[in-house]
């Protein structure tokens, strides 16, 4: 990357923390200008709108969004804010500078009931209010007519932050079996991943102006091949066994696999996840890592980070 100033959102989240991370460790010439939630309330959309005019950036990254995906069921008017507005905002205004947006999406845009990876161009049909936020984000963008990528991602886990495998962790810490949906698949990323693709993809632009131009468009990223949560969970639970932690979980068989069904609240979540990442690999010449060597990766840092407290992992 050569000289260019960027205004990021979302830096204490998982992505966005992984990007912070990242370009604070690239060459000086690069201005990283990441206004927390406190001093950027992104629901605030004249103050968004006049953040971007005066940080003036040549490159957008945009992970923040509102991703409480159970809880957005009862307060759609603010996911909506923040998932559709004020992605429609940054937009125009990158459009108006000629800055590059790079966005952030989900899987859940689409209804889970083909059987095989989705494709950025397959009809999307948003089964939950997150869902249909997010779709009409990446609509409002598209629709900007400015420069920009909608990196979809999936199933995000990292060291920072709540995710799944902190989940699986506990699981297995405070309970001898549990059950867990066996019914759902997709591809766990670990936003360290999704992270260092964006960067590389960005690689050698000029403020990311031309590159993001001339590619313009959504692009899927996940990590390679797909589970399900019980699969998650299991490699999850193996290797906490492997390594010695102390486990109330009997043994493996003692994750029982069961139907989203078993689950009947709302919101209605995908069965199918995957996401064909093909497109990325081609035209960023990328290969994308597998999702299981990461999780391990992530989980050897969760070890080391929290460290064995006699034996246990996690606090609870
Ligand atoms: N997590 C997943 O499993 C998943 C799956 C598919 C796609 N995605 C997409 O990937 C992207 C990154 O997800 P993530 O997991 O990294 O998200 P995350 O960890 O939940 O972080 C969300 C970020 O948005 C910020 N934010 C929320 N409301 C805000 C507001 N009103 N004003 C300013 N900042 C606000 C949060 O700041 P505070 O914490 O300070 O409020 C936080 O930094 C999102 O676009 C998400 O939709 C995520």
């Amino acid at each position: 990357m050569k000289s260019m100033r960027i205004l990021l959102t979302g830096a204490s989240g998982q992505v966005g923390g992984e990007l912070l991370r990242r370009l604070r460790a690239m060459p000086a010439r690069i201005e990283v200008i990441a206004p927390t939630h406190a001093q950027l309330d992104l629901a605030d959309l004249a103050a968004l709108r006049a953040a971007v005019r005066h940080a003036q950036p040549d490159l957008i990254l945009h992970p923040a969004a509102y991703t409480a995906v159970v809880k957005a069921e009862s307060e759609p008017q603010l996911a909506r804010r923040l998932n559709a507005e004020a992605p429609a905002v940054l937009a125009e205004e990158a459009a108006r500078l000629g800055a590059a947006l790079v966005h952030f999406s989900t899987d859940y845009v689409f209804d889970g009931r083909y059987d095989g990876r989705y494709t950025e161009d397959m009809p999307t049909n948003p089964l939950n209010v997150y869902g249909a936020t997010k779709r009409e984000g990446e609509l409002a963008i598209a629709a900007s007519g400015g420069a920009h990528w909608i990196l979809r991602t999936s199933w995000v886990y990292n060291l920072a932050g709540n995710n799944f495998m902190k989940t699986a962790i506990r699981l297995a810490q405070q309970k001898e079996s549990y059950t867990i949906v066996g019914d759902q698949l997709g591809a766990p990323t670990w936003a360290s991943t999704i992270a260092a693709v964006c960067c590389r993809m960005l690689a050698g632009t000029d403020g990311g102006r031309e590159k993001v131009a001339v590619t313009s468009g959504i692009y899927h990223l996940t990590a390679g091949g797909a589970t399900s949560w019980h699969g998650y969970a299991s490699l999850i639970a193996r290797e906490l066994m492997a390594r010695g932690v102390t486990l109330k979980l009997k043994g493996l068989e003692q994750i029982t696999p069961v139907p989203t069904s078993s689950y009947p609240t709302p919101p209605e979540r995908p069965l199918n996840s995957r996401l064909d990442c093909s497109k990325l690999e081609r035209s960023f010449g990328l290969t994308l890592p597998a999702w299981d060597e990461d999780a391990l990766a992530c989980l050897q840092q969760i070890i080391a980070h929290y460290q064995l407290d006699q034996g246990r992992l996690l606090p609870d």
